[in-house]
């Protein structure tokens, strides 16, 4: 068999292997609860100090995700990808919040949630919760959140969940929205929701 064949079909193959760890990862990662066990009570603070609970989350639907403002890619990603959503959906975009809960307490301070989440692209209704340890903890069982430290020192980064969870007015988890998929296709999966599709 010629060389090059064969370094082609042994690149196949890792690309293959590869994909199915990656599947495997996002299983573990983004596994979609059974929607009554998904939610709850939770005590946190927002970006301006306040005691937030999940009354919050009552009046308006709420695309929900965990993150860390230290996050170099998940975050940010699934932050403008939400803001791009919530424009495409025209008119109802009042009728969704964004609210963006860290699992990083340690350096996610209300005053660095606010001047994170106070960029020009985002909505200026988005919502930015912290806490104690104990209350992000709590908050993210709640929602069968996975999160977790990694590496030591200041430059430690944190490993956690990406699914987006949309919350309807009455406070009660509707759906996962997946990671990584197109503006257009979060947008689509929102206006389901508020349709009741
Ligand atoms: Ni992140």
């Amino acid at each position: 068999m010629p060389r090059h064949r064969l370094i082609a079909i042994l690149a196949g193959v890792a690309a293959v292997l590869l994909a199915g760890v990656l599947v495997f990862r996002a299983g573990v990662f983004d596994a979609a609860p059974p929607p009554a066990a998904v939610g709850g009570p939770f005590q946190l603070i927002d970006q301006n100090g306040r005691p937030t609970t999940e009354q919050a989350l009552k009046g308006q639907w709420n695309a929900v995700f965990f993150g860390f403002t230290y996050c170099p890619d998940v975050c940010p990603g699934t932050l403008q990808a939400l803001a791009v959503a919530s424009d495409q959906l025209g008119p109802k975009a009042k009728d969704l919040k964004i609210v963006f809960i860290s699992v990083d307490p340690a350096r996610d301070t209300p005053a660095q949630l606010k001047s994170y989440l106070s960029a020009d692209y985002l909505p200026k209704t988005t919502l930015g919760l912290t806490g104690t340890t104990e209350q992000v903890a709590a908050a993210a069982k709640a929602y069968r959140v996975y999160y977790k430290q990694v590496g030591e020192g200041p430059g430690y980064s944190v490993d956690h969940s990406t699914a987006i969870y949309l919350v309807d007015p009455k406070g009660r988890f509707d759906r996962v929205i997946a990671y990584n998929l197109p503006p257009e296709e979060i947008a689509r999966q929102i206006k389901d929701a508020m349709a009741g599709r």
